[in-house]
């Protein structure tokens, strides 16, 4: 007998039309959130969004101005705001900065009210993809941006790992493979 195997489109096509919320990517800085959501929305046919692109609109300023004229607490309360605004029950697909989750109450409505991906990299891959645009991101600009990035990864991974979904991003693999990754396991969340 023949197995009755879905299509690709098929699978997208449900798992799309199950989705009644967003799905919100986190993880640490430069493990290619961005890309990875953009490429997921466009597969999904969903909306994307970066939330340090809404901070910086919002705000009218660069994310590193804003931690230089105001500090990261300043910073973490814009990201609050703006994480409970983009989490509203529509499905789209946001991507994060990698400390949002770090902040209880934006932990809380991410947990809560979306679908959250850990997109997880090894620390050599998110020094490669870090230290060449390292001034847009305020916290590697002290000395020892290595022990930095070791250090905020040691204390986020227990907190990371509470997303529903966690995916690997090998960079040297095609960013595809992450993508069918993340839609596999949103099957099996949606009951596809
Ligand atoms: C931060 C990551 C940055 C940005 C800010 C703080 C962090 O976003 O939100 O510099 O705490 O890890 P990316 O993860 O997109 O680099």
């Amino acid at each position: 007998m023949q197995k009755n195997v879905m299509s690709r489109e098929d699978r997208i096509e449900r798992i799309r039309e199950r989705l009644d919320k967003p799905v919100v990517l986190i993880g640490m800085m430069g493990v290619g959130k961005t890309k990875i959501g953009r490429d997921l929305s466009r597969a999904l046919n969903v909306p994307f969004v970066d939330s340090d692109d809404e901070i910086e609109n919002a705000a009218a300023m660069t994310v590193p101005e804003i931690f230089e004229r105001f500090g990261e607490d300043y910073f973490r309360s814009g990201e609050h705001r703006v994480m409970k605004r983009l989490i509203d029950g529509t499905p789209k697909v946001i991507s994060t900065g990698g400390g949002a989750v770090m902040t209880e109450d934006t932990a809380e409505i991410v947990w809560g009210e979306s679908i959250s991906v850990w997109i997880e990299a090894g620390l050599d891959d998110i020094l490669k993809r870090t230290m060449h645009n390292r001034e847009k991101r305020p916290l590697l600009m002290k000395d020892n941006p290595e022990q930095i990035l070791q250090d905020l990864i040691t204390v986020r991974t227990p907190v990371y790992q509470k997303a529903s979904i966690q995916v690997l991003n090998n960079f040297d693999q095609a960013s595809d493979a992450c993508i069918e990754d993340i839609l596999n396991k949103l099957g099996q969340i949606l009951e596809i």
